[in-house]
């Protein structure tokens, strides 16, 4: 039983205050992309996670891996004790990269598990238990191109008339999402920094299918922490720009940087450019959107 489950990119990211249960009210456009995670379940005797690929090593196995979680929350919901299952994570997503790697293993594992228990549960059964694992698990469920409010968790699709072209460019360690959070609330004690403005106009350039008109829009109130934290951005961002994309923004918390291209071709040369620029780990090439967690075999949840 193997899943294939996409990462995301923040569009839009309008950060509110932060609450009185430590998390903060959004306001975001989700954007699922090609790069992806493939996790597979099975029965065994000897119950356990297993990582590999892209950053595998930086990830901890144990129970309080997120993918592993989801196994248990899943067992709770329908009253099992006692899970006897592998799950064989690997991994195209950075780790820590701020584009959901964890949430998406998460949201896999939950696919593929209810149909190796052959439990009949639609994606809207799973996504109430993907909200209690985290703000981003419920969108790797979905995937496409969403508005996010809540944590995040609460979605609405929105229309994407478009495939747009990406290029990511991997930093060499990541973030921890709390603490970019926290660098966030710091900056606004301190000072006024500028809010990214209404998600409309983004919906819009997503309905109308032209990136250079979506290139203009994006935004992201967690940027500015996240360059606080990571000054080095502020020159991978440049450079993106300056190799030919038609505009870069952080992803969700970082340290990935998300660059949008005209087209496919000029998104491979932008990849390659900024590759060599010495300004970042290493670079991907990905579109968007793409649909949700869905098996390999192409069969949808229904
Ligand atoms: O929901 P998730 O576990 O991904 O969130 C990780 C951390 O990110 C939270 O503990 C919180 O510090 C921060 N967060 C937040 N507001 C959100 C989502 C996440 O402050 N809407």
């Amino acid at each position: 039983m193997t899943v294939r489950v996409p990462s995301k990119i923040n569009l839009h990211l309008s950060v509110g205050d932060l609450r009185e249960d430590g998390f903060h009210d959004l306001t975001t456009v989700f954007h699922a992309l090609s790069l992806s995670d493939e996790v597979t379940v099975a029965v065994a005797e000897e119950p356990g996670l297993e990582i590999s690929g892209e950053g595998a090593e930086d990830v901890p196995t144990g129970p309080d891996n997120l993918a592993w979680r989801a196994v248990e929350a899943l067992a709770a919901h329908v009253g099992r004790t006692d899970p006897k299952v592998r799950v064989v994570v690997r991994k195209g997503i950075p780790v820590a990269g701020g584009m959901a790697g964890g949430s998406a293993d998460a949201a896999a594992t939950l696919v593929a598990l209810s149909s190796l228990w052959k439990l009949d549960l639609g994606r809207d059964e799973l996504a109430e238990i993907a909200a209690t694992l985290g703000s981003d698990v419920p969108f790797a469920l979905y995937g496409g191109t969403a508005l996010g409010t809540g944590r995040g968790e609460q979605l609405v699709p929105v229309l994407s008339r478009h495939t747009f072209h990406w290029v990511l460019a991997f930093d060499h360690e990541g973030l921890s999402t709390p603490s970019v959070f926290g660098e966030l609330d710091r900056l606004r004690e301190n000072g006024n920094p500028p809010r990214v403005g209404s998600h409309a106009p983004v919906v819009e350039a997503l309905a109308s299918g032209d990136p250079r008109q979506l290139a203009l829009l994006l935004g992201n109130d967690l940027q500015a922490a996240a360059v606080s934290l990571r000054p080095g951005l502020r020159r991978t961002l440049r450079a993106g720009v300056n190799a030919g994309a038609l505009a870069g923004t952080v992803s969700g918390s970082g340290p990935t940087c998300a660059f949008l291209c005209a087209d496919a071709e000029t998104a491979l040369e932008v990849a390659a450019e900024l590759a060599g620029a010495g300004v970042c780990r290493t670079t991907r090439v990905a579109h968007g959107p793409v649909p949700g967690a869905r098996f390999v075999t192409g069969d949808d949840v229904r």
